[in-house]
C-alpha cells in the first residue's frame, strides 16, 4: 500500500478503480425511459493487499464493504475496473478459469448458519470445496477434513454432527475450516464474529490471527468493530458510500486519522477506558442514500470542515502529512506547510 517495507514485495491482490453498480427499482416505465436508478455500491476503489498482510475495511452500514469483498472474489460481477490476484487479472477470467482460481481465494461469511446447508453433516460442509474442485477421493477428503477440524480447534467427532448440533462459535470454526480446505492464500472475512456471542468472539478472532500466521495467509477483514480491527489489521481502509476515503497503516490511522469521517468513526467507537470516553460520541448524523449521493465529496453534508469546493468536486485520494492517503479538500497534502492548513491534526 505504498508504505513501509512492503513496497518491495509485489502485492498479492491489486484492485484498480473497481466499480460495482446495482440497478434498482424504477419499474418498466422508468426502464423504458432509460432512467433506471443505480446504487453505486462500489465506486472506484483502488487498493493493494500485500502477501501475509491484513487489510481491515471499516465504514458504516451500506458503505460498500461487503460489495468490495464480494467483487474482488467475483462473487459479485464488477461493473468495471480490475482485480489482479498474484498478477493474474481475475476480472477477465472465464467461468471455468475463475472456478479454478477460487481454490486460492476464499470467503468466510458473517453468519455461519445461513452460509451452510443445514442438512449436511459437518464433514460434508468442510469437504465441499474439495469435492467442487475435484481434489482427492472420498478417503483423502475425509482425512483432510479431520485435519482441518484439528486446525480450527475442534474434535474430530464433530465431523458427524449437523449444524444445529453445534454452537455458533463452533459453526464459525467450521466455516473457517471450509474456507481453508483448498489451501487458499487469500481470505476475505466479512464480519466473521459479528453474529457470535460476545464471549466467543475473541476466541474466533484469536483463531483467525493464529491461522493467518501459521499458514501465511493474506486477509481482507471487514468489520464494524474498531477494537477487533486494531487487533488484527496491518492496514486499514475506510469506506464511505462506495469509495475509500482514507487508507494507510494501522499506526498511521490510529495515531492521526486525517479524514474527518475517520476521526468521527474513531471518536464514536466505545473506549475501553471510561475516562477516555467523550460525553458526546461524535454525532455522525445519517448516512445519505447510496442512490442519491450528495454532490462533490459525498461526506460534505455531515462534515464539520466542509468548504464550497467540497460541494462540487470529489477530492482525490492523496498522501497526507502523516503518510497515509485521504480524500479530503480540507486536509493539505504532504509537503504543504501546516500554515496553509484549515485543520489542526489532533491525535485521537
Ligand atoms: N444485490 C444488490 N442489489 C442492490 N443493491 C445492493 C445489493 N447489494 C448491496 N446493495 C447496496 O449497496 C450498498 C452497499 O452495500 P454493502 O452490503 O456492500 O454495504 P456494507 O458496507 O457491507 O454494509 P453492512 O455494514 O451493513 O454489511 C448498499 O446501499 C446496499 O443496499
Ligand atoms: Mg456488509
Amino acid at each position: 500500500m505504498g508504505t513501509g517495507s512492503s513496497d518491495v514485495v509485489e502485492p498479492l491482490v491489486s484492485v484498480r478503480d473497481l466499480r460495482t453498480h446495482f440497478p434498482v427499482g424504477g419499474g418498466a416505465l422508468a426502464r423504458l425511459r432509460g432512467s433506471r436508478r443505480v446504487v453505486h455500491a462500489l465506486d472506484g476503489v483502488t487498493v493493494d493487499i500485500h502477501p501475509r498482510e491484513t487489510l481491515a475495511v471499516i465504514g458504516e452500514s451500506g458503505s460498500g464493504k461487503s460489495t468490495m469483498g464480494r467483487s474482488i472474489l467475483r462473487l459479485e460481477e464488477p461493473t468495471s475496473g480490475s482485480v489482479a490476484f498474484r498478477g493474474k487479472d481475475v476480472t477477465s477470467l472465464s467461468r471455468e478459469e475463475l472456478r479454478r482460481e477460487r481454490q486460492h481465494m476464499q470467503m468466510v461469511f458473517q453468519n455461519p448458519y445461513s452460509s451452510v446447508n443445514r442438512r449436511n453433516r459437518l464433514i460434508d460442509i468442510v469437504a465441499e470445496p474439495l469435492r467442487v474442485h475435484g481434489i482427492g477421493d472420498a478417503a483423502s477428503r475425509r482425512a483432510r477434513a479431520t485435519e482441518l477440524l484439528e486446525l480450527v480447534g475442534l474434535n474430530p467427532d464433530f465431523l458427524h454432527r449437523y449444524p444445529h448440533e453445534v454452537s455458533g462459535g463452533q459453526l464459525q470454526r467450521i466455516g473457517i475450516a471450509r474456507a481453508l480446505a483448498t489451501g487458499p492464500d487469500f481470505l476475505v472475512a466479512d464480519e466473521p464474529t459479528a453474529s457470535l456471542d460476545v464471549s466467543v468472539r475473541a476466541q474466533v478472532m484469536n483463531l483467525l490471527a493464529d491461522l493467518k500466521e501459521e499458514l501465511g495467509l493474506t486477509l481482507m477483514f471487514i468489520s464494524h468493530d474498531l477494537a477487533v480491527v486494531s487487533y488484527i489489521a496491518d492496514h486499514i481502509a475506510v469506506m464511505y458510500l462506495g469509495r475509500i476515503v482514507e487508507v494507510g497503516t494501522k499506526a498511521q490511522l490510529e495515531s492521526a486519522p486525517q479524514h474527518p469521517y475517520t476521526r468521527a468513526l474513531f471518536e464514536a467507537a466505545p473506549k475501553p477506558d471510561p475516562r477516555l470516553r467523550k460525553k458526546e460520541a461524535a454525532p455522525l448524523g445519517e448516512v445519505p442514500s447510496a442512490i442519491d449521493r450528495p454532490s462533490g465529496c459525498h461526506y460534505h453534508p455531515r462534515c464539520p470542515l466542509a468548504m464550497e469546493i467540497c460541494k462540487v468536486e470529489y477530492p482525490a485520494l492523496e498522501v497526507k502529512a502523516n503518510g497515509q492517503q485521504a480524500a479530503c479538500h480540507a486536509v493539505p497534502p504532504a509537503g504543504v506547510p501546516a500554515g496553509a492548513t484549515v485543520l489542526p491534526v489532533t491525535v485521537a
